[in-house]
């Protein structure tokens, strides 16, 4: 039984994920900013290990780690998924306090969390970590840089984690949904219309024509191809960008 952090989920691509590790017979944690949704996801999935946590305030991070290796007693695979969208907006109307509350929980999050859980990854001879970019973190954004800009940030991370602890049989890589099913995308959708003026149904056929799968991304899907990286199968793969995007040409 592998022993599995992911961060933020309660909800969303990250319940999907801890969903998945479950079904596979592993032992999961994870942490939330929302008790509420924490709440109603450790009801929906029986035997999550919870924790309440802001991956955006560094100064909760240690002890949700700690918190995470005393439940799951050590950490053999770190699912680095918190994010937030950010603003939707031209750079040069971005609100220097909403870029920063992107870089903190994006970017810095994700930093602190993986710097506190390396040492319980070397322990585990065989550790995994994989951190959720972005199609953003592969093309240009307009309208969202600071979500575009910690997402290609979180690749260079990646890339340099993966260098650093190969020698110790880690593996990282960096899986970059494109448009993926669910509230987020829809409010998303719903920003770009407004920042363009355009209709909702112009803005969706838009997104669509961008990818050669005609479909948004199934959260299932990006699970299951965490439960693949996470795997074996996969152990020679590292300090790899991984899409899962339906073929996207461009945001
Ligand atoms: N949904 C998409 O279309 C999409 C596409 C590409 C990449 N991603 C990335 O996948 C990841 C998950 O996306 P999602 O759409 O499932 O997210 P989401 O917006 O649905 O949020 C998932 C969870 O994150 C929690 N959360 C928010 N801020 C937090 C914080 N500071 N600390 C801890 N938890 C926090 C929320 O409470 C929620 O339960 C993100 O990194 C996102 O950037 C999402």
């Amino acid at each position: 039984m592998r022993r599995v952090l992911v961060t933020a989920g309660a909800s969303g691509i990250g319940k999907e994920i801890a969903a998945a590790f479950l079904s596979a017979g592993d032992s999961v944690y994870t942490c939330d900013i929302n008790r509420t949704v924490l709440e109603a996801a450790v009801r929906e999935l029986p035997g999550l290990k919870h924790g309440l946590c802001d991956v955006g305030d560094r100064n909760q991070i240690g002890a949700m780690v700690a918190d995470a290796v005393s439940q799951l007693g050590g950490i053999d695979i770190l699912i680095n998924n918190a994010g937030i969208a950010g603003p939707t907006a031209r750079v040069q109307d971005v609100d220097p306090d909403q870029w920063e509350a992107v870089l903190k929980v994006d970017l810095t999050g994700t930093f602190l969390v993986t710097k506190a859980a390396i040492p319980h990854l070397i322990a585990s001879r065989d550790g995994v970590i994989l951190i959720m970019s972005s199609a953003a973190g592969r093309f240009g954004y307009p309208n969202r840089s600071p979500y575009s800009t910690v997402k290609w940030g979180l690749i260079g991370f990646m890339k340099t984690l993966s260098m650093e602890l190969g020698v110790h049989s880690i593996r990282v890589n960096a899986i970059l949904p494109g448009a993926v099913d669910g509230e987020r995308i829809q409010k998303v959708f719903q920003g770009r219309a407004e920042a363009t003026g355009k209709s909702l149904d112009t803005i969706k056929a838009e997104a669509m024509s961008n990818q050669s799968l005609q479909y948004l991304v199934d959260p299932k899907d990006i699970a299951a191809l965490a439960v693949f990286l996470a795997s074996d199968a996969a152990r020679s793969i590292s300090g790899q960008i991984v899409p899962i995007d339906g073929d996207m040409q461009r945001n």
